[in-house]
Parts: structure tokens; sequence; C-alpha cells
């Protein structure tokens, strides 16, 4: 038991936008839970767990799929990519690790398939760099929107009918090798009945994982299960709630994993919103606190900020309190998990944002509107640093005291109670604080 059995059912998301380290936090409270929920998202995301010095990157299933006696359960809320499951199942397996029962697929996901990659990158390349949303390439924005305009939707279960679906794929990708013509004078049309006869086999090798996990999941929590939802992406990229419309195509908040996982919302006692000690963003959008010089260059360097499913060199930053602070409220924060905390060691001072001045008023109101952030300045608390190596630390008192007091304001400022700290990748460098 590390401690967060008391908690109950919980859902953990990042307040930012992604990369927080929601996969250690997620790993390390999996000793307290039976069940894990991947709610939405989909190979877009990318979770590292380092376990005795291995690295484990996943994109698609959940961090808790590295614990045997968990139930890692994916659901309808997911955009799946088979090629990226079956993958990361055999290279998992590979490693030694065991796949079997463990892992619950929903009948209900939406199946990411060759053309919404395509279009991912079309779409991309023809917006411009002005005009870019940045997206990961994996098809995500396409897929949730074939899933929302419901003519074109494939689902998990159409892999279980082969006529309907070599039909229904007979008009989607006519559909979409016209479009792509007509659009972006794309002129290598798919074929259908290949695509029909990949995704019938990828089917059969899913067969064994897939079943209706609302029913299943509503049945554990009956049984008295404790189940963990691990929110993918951050709030921040949330569809609804972040600096739309440089965010994901889905409900990447807290709010996501009721309507994702098929559970009624009043099941889900506590959420643990997950925070690096600073900022990063991958893709376009806004990002107030941004260090374009080399204190952002150092932090990049320290925190090993390169994208997990892309490679890409994180945006960074310092904190932003008025973000995070609207992102705790929106996903309903009980407890904060503060990452990556030993990546500040030796700067002289450290920046918190916590203020928006936008023509000459000063306030803490986080815009709806993308492009106001274009007049916003950020106004900075600066804090004096510390130094030393923080991945030794294992207690609170340990930690040289302007660490301490740093982790302390940001929990005031969100007005969320501190309950974790991490200092390193590895399990152990993990203080909890409840
Ligand atoms: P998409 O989800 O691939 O459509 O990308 C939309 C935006 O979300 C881009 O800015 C991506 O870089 C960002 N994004 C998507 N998934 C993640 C993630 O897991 N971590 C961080 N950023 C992400």
């Amino acid at each position: 038991m590390s401690g967060f059995g008391s908690l109950g059912h919980t859902c953990v998301v990042g307040l930012q936008w992604g990369d927080e380290g929601k996969g250690k936090i997620v790993d390390v409270m999996l000793e307290d839970f039976d069940v894990v929920v991947r709610y939405g998202g989909g190979a877009n995301a990318g979770h590292t767990v380092v376990i005795g010095g291995e690295r484990f990157a996943l994109h698609q299933l959940p961090s808790g799929v590295l614990r045997p006696n968990v139930i890692s359960v994916v659901t309808g809320g997911v955009v799946l990519d088979p090629t990226v499951v079956l993958g990361e199942i055999s290279s998992l397996r590979g490693r030694g690790v065991a796949v079997g029962e463990n892992l619950r697929i929903s009948e209900r996901a939406h199946v990411v398939l060759p053309y919404h990659r395509l279009e991912d990158q079309l779409a991309e390349s023809a917006a411009g760099s002005g005009a870019r949303l940045g997206t990961t390439s994996r098809g995500i924005g396409p897929c949730y929107s074939d899933k929302m305009s419901r003519r074109y939707g494939i689902r998990v279960c159409d892999l279980y009918r082969p006529e309907r679906l070599r039909e229904r794929l007979g008009q989607v990708v006519a559909h979409k090798n016209a479009y792509f013509r007509a659009l972006f004078d794309h002129r290598q049309p798919l074929d259908a009945e290949q695509i029909a006869r990949e995704y019938l086999g990828f089917g059969e090798q899913l067969r064994p994982f897939v079943c209706d996990t609302a029913t299943l999941l509503n049945g554990l929590i009956g049984d008295g299960r404790r189940v963990l939802f691990e929110g993918a992406q951050g709030a921040l990229l949330d569809v609804d709630h972040g600096t739309y419309p440089y965010v994901t195509s889905s409900n990447a908040g807290a709010g996501g994993a009721c309507s994702g996982a098929g559970v009624p919302p009043t099941v889900i006692r506590a959420t643990m919103g997950v925070v690096k000690a600073y900022s990063t963003r991958v893709g376009a959008g806004p990002f107030p606190t941004e260090l374009k010089d080399a204190t952002g260059d150092e932090i990049r360097e320290r925190g090993r900020e390169y994208g997990t499913t892309t490679g890409r060199p994180r945006r960074c930053g310092w904190f932003d309190a008025v973000a995070a602070r609207y992102s705790a409220m929106v996903c309903g924060a009980t407890d904060l998990a503060v990452m990556h905390l030993d990546t500040l060691s030796e700067f002289d001072a450290i920046s918190v944002c916590v203020g928006y001045a936008q023509r000459g008023n000063v306030s803490n109101r986080f815009p709806a509107d993308a492009y106001e952030f274009d007049e916003i300045q950020p106004v900075y608390e600066t804090l004096s640093g510390w130094s030393g190596d923080l991945g030794r630390c294992r207690r609170f008192d340990e930690l040289p005291e302007n660490a301490r007091r740093y982790v302390q304001r940001l929990s005031e400022l969100l007005g969320v109670r501190l309950s974790v700290i991490s200092v390193g990748p590895q399990r152990d460098q993990t203080m909890l604080l409840t």
C-alpha cells in the first residue's frame, strides 16, 4: 500500500498541456488500485514509465499494463489504432511483460484507419506554417471528426462483421479519396478492399481483449474493486476547455473520464491533478510563460523535454499558475502531484506566473479566445532557487528549504492540497505527503 487507497476511485489528470508525468504517477498509485482505465485520446499520447532502469514508452495502452495483477481497460472514449496496440502488445511480450486477461478493450472504441493518419498529415502540410496546429499526425482529429459526424465512423465492433465492414469501407474510402484529391490534389487513392482485409485481420488479433468495458467497469466497481482513471494529454488540451483550436480532439480533462468510460460522475471520489514544476507544450498554441531563451533551453536539456510520441523538442517555460488554477477548477482537482522538481535545481531564481497583464489590467482570467493570449504578458512572482541533486531525497523534510517553499507556493496558488512530489523518473523517487 502506498497510501492512495483511501482516496477512493480516482482520476489522474494533467493540468497543463500534457507530458506532466502522469504515466509515472499512475504507475506508483497502482500499488493501491485494482483497475486502470484509459478514457480518451489515442496514440497521440506518450506515457513513459521507468522500472528497474528499463524505460517503457506507451502510446495507446494504459501504463497499468506493466502490472499483471491490475486490469487495464481501454474504453469507448478512446480512438484505437490497432497497428499501435498490437505493436505495443508484441513489444511488451518481447520484453517479458505478460499481456492477456489483464487487458480489456472496448468494442465501442472508434478505429483509427490509414485515411485518418493521411488526412492529419495532408491537412497540416496544406495549412502552411502560420496555421498549423502541430498535431502528432496520428489521425486523432480526423478519427474523432468521423465519430462525431456519424457518417464515416468505424468501431471495434465493426471489425467482426466482414460483409458490413467491406460495404462501409467501400463508401467511406471512396469519399475520402475524392476529398483528398479535390482538397489536397492527392493522387494516390487508398484501396478499400486492402484496408478491409488488413483491419479484419487486426480485429481477429484483438478479439481476446475486446468486450463491453462499460459493463465490465461498473461490475468491478460494484464488487468493490478500486479504479484509477488515467487521463491522456492535459486539461489545457481539452477540446472544450483548453486553448481551442490548439487542443486535441477529446475531453482530456477529468470530465472525459465518465463519458469515455461509461461510469456515473458520482463514482469518482478524487482527482489527482498532475503538474510539472514548470510548463511545457508541444505543437502550436498559446503559451504565455514560454522562455525562448537560454533558460528555456536549459530547462529542456535538464528535463529531457523531447516528445515521447514525435521526438519534437518541447517548448519550455515557467510555471503558469493562472492556467493551472483554471484547469484545477475545471477538473475538480482534490490533490496535487508536482513532477520534475529536480529539474529546477541550480537556478538562482525561479519565476511563477501569478497573473495575466492585458491592456493595463492584471487578472486571473484564463481567456477562451486563443488569440487574446497575444495581448497577454505574464506577471511573475520570483522565488529563490536551490541547488543539489533532489533525486536522492525521499522525504519532504530532506528537500532544500527553498524547494519546499516553492512546491508549497504552487499548492497555495492553485488552492489544491499537495499530495505528491516527484524528483526523478524512478518509482522510489516519489514522495507521498498524504
Ligand atoms: P493531436 O492530438 O495529434 O491532434 O494534436 C493536437 C495537439 O495536442 C498538438 O499540439 C499536439 O502536440 C498535442 N498533443 C497531443 N497529444 C499529446 C500528448 O500526449 N502530450 C502532449 N501534447 C500532446
